[in-house]
This record gives C-alpha cells, sequence and structure tokens, in this order.
C-alpha cells in the first residue's frame, strides 16, 4: 500500500506580506478579524488536512539599516500575535483538524508552557501541536533583557532542557490519578502525583503540574533545526520535524542526518516524520500558476526584502559592496550566531562556496527567498502532486509537507489546494478520505 501524504497550512505571518494589497487577500484594515481564522480553519478541515501551523517571534525586525522603519512601513514579520487564543476560537468551529501552536524555548518558562498546552489539549479534545523553537533573532532577544544572541549551540542545550522539563510535568500526574469519588470526598489520589524536582543548568523545577492529564497526556511535538546540532536537537525532543525545502539532495540528506540521530538517541527513524515547508500555487494550466506567481513576487520593495534577510542573518545587507563573497558573508553570519543554514548558505551551496556574486543579483535571490516564493510549486494539481511523490519518497516516505498559505496571499490559493490538489492526491491513494484518528498524534502517525 502507497504510504499517505501529510498536509498543513502554515498560516504564520511569517515572510514578507506586502500581497495584502491583492484581490483577494484574507487580510484587510480590520485585521486581525478572528472571522477570518475561523474560514480559514473550515476549508482546512474541508481539505482533511492535518493541522493548521502557527509561527511566532516578538521583534520587529532591526537589523537593516539599524532601524524598525522599513520592517514597520511593509509589515515584514509583524505584526504578530500569541496566537494560543485565537487558536481556542479555531478549535470551536473544527472538530478534527489539529493545530500547531510556537513558543520559543529560548525565553519561555517550561512550566508555564506545559501548563498551557494541557489546557489548549483539553478545549481541543486532544488536537494541540507544540512547535518549539530555539529563537534566532537579535530583536526578539531583545526584547526578553539579552543584547545579542547566546551561542548557537546553547539555545538548543536550552530546548533540549525545556522539552526534557515539559514532559516530566505532562507525566507528573498519573493518568488515572483522579477518582472524583462522591462517597469518599476524594479528588485524587496522592500516590499518582509526583514531584519531578528538576534542577538542571537552565531551570529549576519542583512539580508536579497541578492539572488533569490531557487526552493526548501531550502535545506533538514538532521542532525545526536543520543545522547538526539543530538535527540532534530534534531528534531528542521532536514527535515529527519541520523541514526546509532545499534541493533534493540536500533534503535526501537532512533525512539521513536525522535518522541517525535518531539511532543515536536509541528511537525508531520509521515513527519520526518530516513535514517540509513550501508554497505551492496550483492553477487549472501551469500558466496560469505561474502567472499568479509572477504577481505575487512583483512589487515587492527592496527595502522590505533587505529587512527580512538582515533580520533572519543578524548581518545589515543595506551594508553590502557592489560585489562580495557568499563565504565572508557567511562567515559573518556564523559569527553573529544566526543559523549557519539559511539563505546565505543555500546560495553558497548554489553557486559554489568561494564564488562573488553582485549585490543586485543577491537581492534578485533575496526576493525570492523573502515572498517564500524561491522553491514554490507552481503547476496544475497533477504536476504539483507529481512533485510532492517525488520529493515525499526521495526523503523516506514519511511526514508530508506543510504549505504555506499566507494570510494575506489570495484566498484562491488555499481554494486550489482543498479543492484540486487533496483530490488529486486521494485519486493517487496518497492522502486519506476522512480523518481516521481522533487525536491528532493518531492522525500523525506515519
Ligand atoms: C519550517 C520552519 C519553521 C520555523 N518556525 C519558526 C518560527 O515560527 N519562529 C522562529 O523564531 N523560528 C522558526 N524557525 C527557526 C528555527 O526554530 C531555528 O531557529 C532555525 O531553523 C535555526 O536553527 P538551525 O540553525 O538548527 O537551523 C523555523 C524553522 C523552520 C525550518
Amino acid at each position: 500500500m502507497k504510504k499517505r501524504i501529510q498536509l498543513a497550512f502554515d498560516i504564520s505571518w511569517t515572510e514578507i506580506e506586502t500581497n495584502w494589497r491583492n484581490p483577494g487577500s484574507w487580510v484587510d484594515r480590520h485585521h486581525p478579524n478572528i472571522g477570518m481564522f475561523e474560514e480559514v480553519a473550515r476549508v482546512a478541515e474541508r481539505g482533511g488536512l492535518d493541522l493548521i501551523f502557527l509561527g511566532d517571534s516578538t521583534g520587529i525586525p532591526d537589523t537593516w539599516k539599524d532601524s524598525i522603519d522599513d520592517a514597520v512601513s511593509y509589515g515584514v514579520a509583524w505584526p504578530r500575535f500569541d496566537m494560543s487564543p485565537w487558536i481556542v476560537a479555531m478549535s470551536r468551529v473544527t472538530r478534527h483538524l489539529g493545530f500547531g501552536l510556537t513558543y520559543s524555548s529560548s525565553f519561555m518558562h517550561p512550566f508555564y508552557t506545559a501548563r498551557l498546552l494541557n489546557s489548549m489539549d483539553h478545549i481541543t479534545n486532544g488536537r494541540m501541536a507544540f512547535n518549539v523553537i530555539t529563537s534566532a533573532r537579535r530583536s526578539d532577544f531583545a526584547n526578553y533583557g539579552y543584547d545579542g544572541l547566546p551561542d548557537h549551540g546553547e539555545r538548543y542545550d536550552r530546548l533540549e532542557e525545556f522539552i526534557d522539563v515539559c514532559r516530566a510535568l505532562w507525566n507528573s500526574v498519573e493518568a488515572d490519578a483522579f477518582l472524583w469519588d462522591k462517597a469518599s470526598g476524594r479528588v485524587a489520589d496522592p500516590a499518582k502525583v509526583h514531584p519531578i524536582n528538576h534542577e538542571g543548568k537552565f531551570f529549576k523545577v519542583k512539580g508536579p503540574l497541578s492539572v488533569v492529564p490531557s487526552p493526548q497526556g501531550s502535545p506533538v511535538i514538532i521542532q525545526a533545526g536543520g543545522s547538526p546540532r539543530g538535527i540532534r536537537g530534534a531528534a531528542h525532543v521532536a514527535d515529527h520535524v519541520f523541514g526546509r525545502t532545499k534541493t533534493l539532495p540536500l533534503m535526501a540528506k537532512q533525512r539521513r542526518d536525522l535518522d541517525d540521530a535518531l539511532l543515536a538517541e536509541g528511537r525508531d527513524p520509521l515513527e519520526v516524520g518530516i513535514l517540509w515547508s513550501l508554497r505551492a500555487i496550483v492553477g487549472e494550466t501551469g500558466k496560469q500558476a505561474n502567472a499568479l506567481r509572477e504577481a505575487l513576487i512583483s512589487d515587492v520593495p527592496m527595502e522590505a526584502v533587505g529587512a527580512w534577510l538582515s533580520h533572519n542573518s543578524g548581518y545589515d545587507m543595506s551594508r553590502l559592496p557592489p560585489r562580495f563573497s557568499l563565504a565572508e558573508l557567511q562567515e559573518r553570519i556564523v559569527a553573529a550566531q544566526a543559523s549557519p543554514v539559511g539563505f546565505v548558505n543555500l546560495l553558497a551551496h548554489k553557486y559554489g562556496e568561494h564564488a562573488e556574486i553582485d549585490r543586485e543579483e543577491f537581492f534578485r535571490h533575496g526576493l525570492e527567498a523573502a515572498t517564500g516564493y524561491a522553491t514554490a510549486f507552481t503547476g496544475t494539481a497533477a504536476q504539483i502532486a507529481d512533485r510532492l511523490e517525488e520529493m515525499f519518497e526521495a526523503t523516506g516516505s514519511r511526514g508530508g509537507f506543510m504549505v504555506k498559505q499566507s494570510q494575506a496571499g489570495p484566498r484562491e490559493i488555499m481554494l486550489n489546494i482543498v479543492d484540486h490538489l487533496v483530490p488529486e492526491l486521494q485519486r493517487r491513494g496518497r492522502y486519506r478520505k476522512s480523518y481516521e484518528g481522533k487525536t491528532l498524534r493518531e492522525n500523525l502517525a506515519v
């Protein structure tokens, strides 16, 4: 039997979202509108999607020209809300759809986060995933008392301890601890409620968690580290992994590296899927899809591109000379403790490590990356399904795709996936006809 491909919608306001002016955008001057989020959730559930994913960051980009002005002007990675209450609202108009909430292990406290996610798992009846991130941007750290980024490896040490504490807390009250025994008046059995007494490098938590265990016990843990240390971190904490779409050989390598890291943790690689993040524009014809993609990347101000690239790399790209070496730029990014496997690294991979590049050409590639359309799949449903199947098989046939659906993008992009791509995958035996599991964890089983 063919393995099923999983699909999620990433509706984060993450990248350059200048498309809100286009006809058919979900967003207008009344943003944020809870009705929009409810409508998106209903559409996703109609398509049988596994989950809606919501990323997070708190700082407005300020590395470009040492200022937030261009990011503020053009809506680059802002506005962004704490999505937990919005998820609760979306869960009340759906029954099966899962939700991925993002919080940063770099700033949050595991006790607060474990308690919040327990409540959300109750409210959604077992449909929560927790995307735990290590923050990698200076403006996020600046809101939590840091002058710069902590060491890249240390961020992952903290992430691992963060999830170890959360898991201990979620297990601190046994599933059958509660009695609600009217005759004796006993609420719960103290023998089944355990302090955790955690004392680690980053956290000191006594426990137990003061709650009733939730339907899933713990939310599905998702992690997105792509660097060697990030992959080890994912192998330690994640039930499933988010991956950045790259060239097929690089994606296959990430799958192999993750499998090795899982084995080193004593875990079974066959149980852990990767959801690859990408954009897909489905048209009735390939030409129509390409025209829509071109419209979406035209008219994007270069200041917005610069603000986004600088935010992610920790390097002010407004200072780039007319021609420069990609290797030197990559060195500065690594020295700034940003991710070593971001946009510039991928470009160096494409051009060769020692290549030089013109500023203009660099920004042209930057525009594609910053809008998320650098690796966008455009075409008919059949053409896109062919490519998804190829990628799925080349990366171990476990997991699927997290399709970015900008709130600022035209509605037809999301509707075409639900109405054309999903039925095409169903015809190929690659997609379920209805939700099978009761919880998100069951629906995501690979
Ligand atoms: C698919 C995907 C989703 C991510 N979502 C977020 C996010 O919502 N917020 C954030 O600050 N970082 C996000 N990240 C960044 C990661 O948490 C991590 O900081 C980054 O990938 C650098 O780690 P690395 O060097 O191990 O790749 C995401 C990364 C990927 C690949």
